[in-house]
């Protein structure tokens, strides 16, 4: 595999380019392709084989392009296909899973709050490392129900958006939460709303950084990190409209290409 192969992103849809811009604030000589699944978000409510068969087909897309890693920029598919997806395939795969792990060590009352998507709450993976780090502490889960297709639209904050995450926090709030864990790569972009919401000393953690170090990570252990110091090429392709890729990368739009295809 050449080290001027593209890093294939892909997610449910728009929100996966939070981790997107993570990836390519560390590695910014890498030619990256973004695959949004829009045409079939959200993913959150699918079962677990639906979430599996269109996992693998976004894969098929990004190695017909050419990718010489892939990164899971989806909590839904990562805890529910990303055991199939390194069995199937050869290539790194890198996943996205909620922090549960640096909230559950810095959290003084003891007690945090998870929000995330019903098919990352209810799977196998997710009850495991909620298990393994959270012993002593009081978890809090809850399903962000209809915060995605809201985000899909560039809904960010309008009332519609703002009651549900009234709703989505309160019983965080009343059990004194002190860490907000994000386990969708979609709300990165509705932080500002949320902490308009949140008690001033609730802190909101969410994985794009650890995401972007291990990709970082894997590429240098692979000898696969791009060298040319020319501009790379920052590919998003999109199998329903482009609108909100363009409105949530707007700063941008000088180095990116946004395109509708069939995939
Ligand atoms: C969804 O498609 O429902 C959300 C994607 C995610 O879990 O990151």
């Amino acid at each position: 595999m050449a080290k001027n192969n593209p890093i294939g992103v892909f997610d449910s849809g728009v929100g996966g380019s939070s981790i997107w811009q993570e990836i390519h604030k560390l590695l910014p000589l890498e030619n990256i392709i973004y695959l949004a699944d829009s045409k079939n978000a959200p993913y959150g409510n699918k079962s677990s084989e639906e979430i599996t068969t269109l996992s693998i087909k976004n894969v098929e897309k990004l190695l017909e392009l050419g990718c010489k890693i892939i990164v899971v920029a989806c909590n839904t598919a990562t805890t529910n296909a990303i055991s199939t997806l390194r069995e199937k395939y050869d290539i790194p795969i890198i996943g996205i899973e909620p922090a549960i792990k640096p909230a559950a060590l810095q959290t003084s009352s003891k007690s945090i709050g998870i929000l995330a998507t019903k098919g990352t709450l209810s799977s196998a993976l997710f009850s495991k490392t909620t298990r393994e780090f959270t012993k002593d502490i009081h978890v809090v889960e809850i399903i962000g129900e209809g915060l995605v297709p809201l985000i899909e639209v560039g809904n960010l904050d309008g009332p519609e958006m703002i009651s549900l995450l009234k709703k989505h926090t309160k019983p965080m709030i009343d059990a004194n939460v002190d860490y907000v864990v994000l386990g969708c790569s979609h709300y990165p972009y509705i932080i500002p709303q949320l902490k308009k919401i949140l008690p001033e000393n609730v802190k909101i953690i969410d994985s794009g950084e650890a995401v972007a170090r291990q990709t970082k990570t894997v590429l240098q252990s692979l000898n696969l990190l791009r060298e040319e110091n020319t501009k790379p090429k920052l590919q998003f392709y999109t199998n329903a409209e482009t609108d909100t890729l363009k409105f949530l990368l707007k700063e941008y739009s000088e180095k990116i290409s946004v395109e509708k295809i069939d995939f």
